[in-house]
């Protein structure tokens, strides 16, 4: 949060990374918020590959008309390796500079908060806002998207059980989240799973199959199993072993990979509301000059973390959550 305090006229905004459903709400907060200010308000599409290219669209108030209730990114996204390179952050800076933008507001995840961290590194006023599915983001007890990946994620659960119920089956669902496992546990929790493996904690596929094989003793006409992807065993490798010892296990597992159907859903009222509240606190913190911040939600409110906090920390899964869903599972 050091650095000298600049005269906000003209700001620009982008979005990087995995979309997330709700980013259009933060967009078009951004960018309402910062007309309000009597600044120029920027979009700059395909995330930082776009910066590094000086893609910019000027935008009104009208340009973000009816994108609230939209999932994805009216701006686009991408993945961009080559801004981990020095000399590309030194040709967006120059794309930037070259408009006369002064402050830069990056919504996205972990990666996108490390290439805004590098940028502040070298000077440049950015504050970002905490917009991942993965809610992996150290500085934001929940990040944007999270909350409809998962209705998402449990509306793939409540029908499978139905037919995994009338077949007596057990089914493995696996859900994104790279290598966090926060969206298989909470859609577990929430989904009345019999079991969740996660990243977090190794889960033997033996071990698996004795806790399953539990829950039909105790009278279940199914077996759910949220399954993370970044998982030591992920999805497919579990129904791999559950087929070659099918013999001696009693049953195998079906497979649904839920994949890329939890980011596309129209945001829910709670992501439209935090991207809101977030973006608005970001274009606050450029106003007041507090940059190399991430702004997230802390203990139920909004707060600013320094970027190099952010960095430097891994946020970490609540082990008693894993616990809870066991219990629950019974
Ligand atoms: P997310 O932001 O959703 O975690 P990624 O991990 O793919 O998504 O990161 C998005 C982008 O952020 C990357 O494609 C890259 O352009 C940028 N990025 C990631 N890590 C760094 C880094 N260490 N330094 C600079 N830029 C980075
Ligand atoms: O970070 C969001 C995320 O959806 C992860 O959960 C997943 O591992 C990854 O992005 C998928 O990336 P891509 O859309 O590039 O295939």
């Amino acid at each position: 949060m050091n650095g000298k305090r600049v005269e906000m006229k003209r700001i620009a905004a982008l979005t990087s990374g995995g979309d997330a459903s709700g980013m259009n709400a933060a967009i078009r907060a951004v960018v309402r918020t910062g007309l309000d200010r009597g600044w120029e308000v920027f979009g700059v599409r395909q995330g930082y590959a776009g910066l590094i290219a000086g893609d910019f669209v000027s935008l009104g108030v009208r340009d973000v008309g009816g994108v609230i209730q939209r999932g994805g990114t009216m701006l686009g996204s991408s993945r961009c390796p080559e801004f981990k390179n020095e000399e590309s952050r030194e040709k967006a800076l120059d794309q930037l500079r070259r408009r006369a933008i002064s402050g830069l507001v990056v919504i996205g995840g972990n990666g996108s908060q490390a290439g805004s961290h590098a940028l502040w590194q070298m000077g440049f006023p950015v504050v970002g806002v905490a917009s991942t599915i993965d809610n992996d983001l150290y500085g934001s007890e929940i990040t944007i998207g999270v909350d409809t990946a998962l209705n998402i994620a449990l509306e793939a659960i409540d029908r499978l059980k139905v037919t995994a119920s009338s077949h007596q089956r057990a089914f493995l669902v696996e859900t994104m989240g790279r290598d966090c496992g926060y969206l298989a546990l909470m859609a577990g929790i929430a989904g009345g799973a019999e079991a969740v493996v996660i990243p977090e904690v190794e889960t033997d596929p033996e071990f698996l199959a004795s806790e399953l094989r539990l829950a039909y003793d105790r009278g279940k006409a199914h077996a759910i199993v949220v399954v993370a992807e970044g998982a030591k065993y992920n999805a497919e490798e579990l129904a791999r072993y559950f087929k070659e010892h099918r013999a001696r296990l009693g049953f195998d597992l079906r497979v649904t990979t839920l994949g890329h159907v939890q980011r596309g859903g129209a945001p829910g009222a709670f992501d439209r509301l935090l991207a809101t509240r977030l973006a608005a606190a970001a274009t606050e913190r450029l106003a007041r000059g507090e940059y190399g911040v991430l702004v997230g939600l802390l203990d139920g409110k909004i707060a600013a973390t320094p970027l190099d906090e952010v960095v430097a920390n891994r946020k970490t899964l609540d082990p008693g959550l894993l616990e809870l869903a066991g219990i629950l599972a019974k």
